[in-house]
């Protein structure tokens, strides 16, 4: 098995953070994950207008702060000066949006594995793995295992030219026809996918890959033992309290 099989990678891993129970891809989110005994935390990243990479799933700031318009047009002083938390609840009310040099020093003081999306905003793709391959080569010792997965095969291309040495997965919604080569194009060695599509044939025609199959958004136990009957490797999950019996 290669350097870059994702074999390490724990069966649940908290979806951007513990976000059931904190705001999404905070750092109070990743504390929550620990505390709640994941060893995995999922977070998306993607880039300020003035390159600084940031912990944030949307395009724009609305939903998930105080703010208004799209993140790439916001410098990183204006990006720190939102509330990220008070959407959630009051009791958050001055949560930062994280850099991703934060969130993934926050993880370093835990024992949890971190998979990094990068999420770009559309047509920022290279400077945005640019941003993410800088501070992960800055922050992140690379003898800890991480994870980088995306959507973006524009992105996941460019992160990879940047450093070759780290595990990538590339994440779908629906399995699309052409998988086996779209992993083989990009040099991933798992499957992300959304829940609805996981079939017990999926599951053994990404293993015959040596590859693994990562499922989102499973939030009740039956679901993931569902799914880990089928033989997937993991789920991603916004209430890791609730799979407690399966970490
Ligand atoms: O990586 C799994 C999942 O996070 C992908 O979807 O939209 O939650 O980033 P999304
Ligand atoms: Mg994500």
């Amino acid at each position: 098995m290669s350097d870059l099989h994702p074999a390490h990678m724990p069966k649940i891993i908290a979806h951007r953070g513990a976000s059931g129970s904190a705001p999404e891809n905070t750092i109070a989110a990743i504390r929550r994950a620990a505390e709640l005994g994941a060893r995995a935390v999922e977070f998306d990243a993607t880039v300020s207008a003035d390159g600084v990479a940031l912990v944030m799933h949307d395009f724009n700031v609305e939903r998930c702060s105080d703010g208004h318009g799209p993140v790439v047009l916001k410098t990183l002083e204006e990006v720190e000066k939102l509330d990220a938390g008070g959407w959630f609840d009051p009791r958050f009310a001055g949560e930062p949006i994280p850099t991703l040099k934060r969130a993934l020093e926050t993880v370093r003081a835990t024992d949890m594995m971190p998979n990094l999306e990068i999420k770009p905003t559309l047509g920022w793709e290279e400077p945005t793995a640019r941003a993410v391959a800088q501070t992960l080569r800055e922050t992140w010792p690379m003898d800890r295992p991480v994870l980088v997965s995306s959507m973006s095969p524009l992105a996941l291309d460019a992160f990879r030219d940047l450093m070759p040495g780290v595990s990538l997965g590339l994440i779908v919604y629906a399995i699309p026809e052409n998988w086996r080569q779209r992993l083989k194009d990009h040099h991933c060695h798992s499957l992300h996918c959304y829940r609805d599509f996981v079939t017990y044939d999926l599951v053994q025609d990404v293993h015959a890959l040596d590859a693994r199959l990562h499922v989102y958004t499973v939030n009740t136990l039956d679901m993931a033992k569902s799914l880990f009957a089928m033989g997937v490797d993991a789920v991603f999950t916004d209430h890791p309290e609730n799979l407690l019996e399966l970490l």
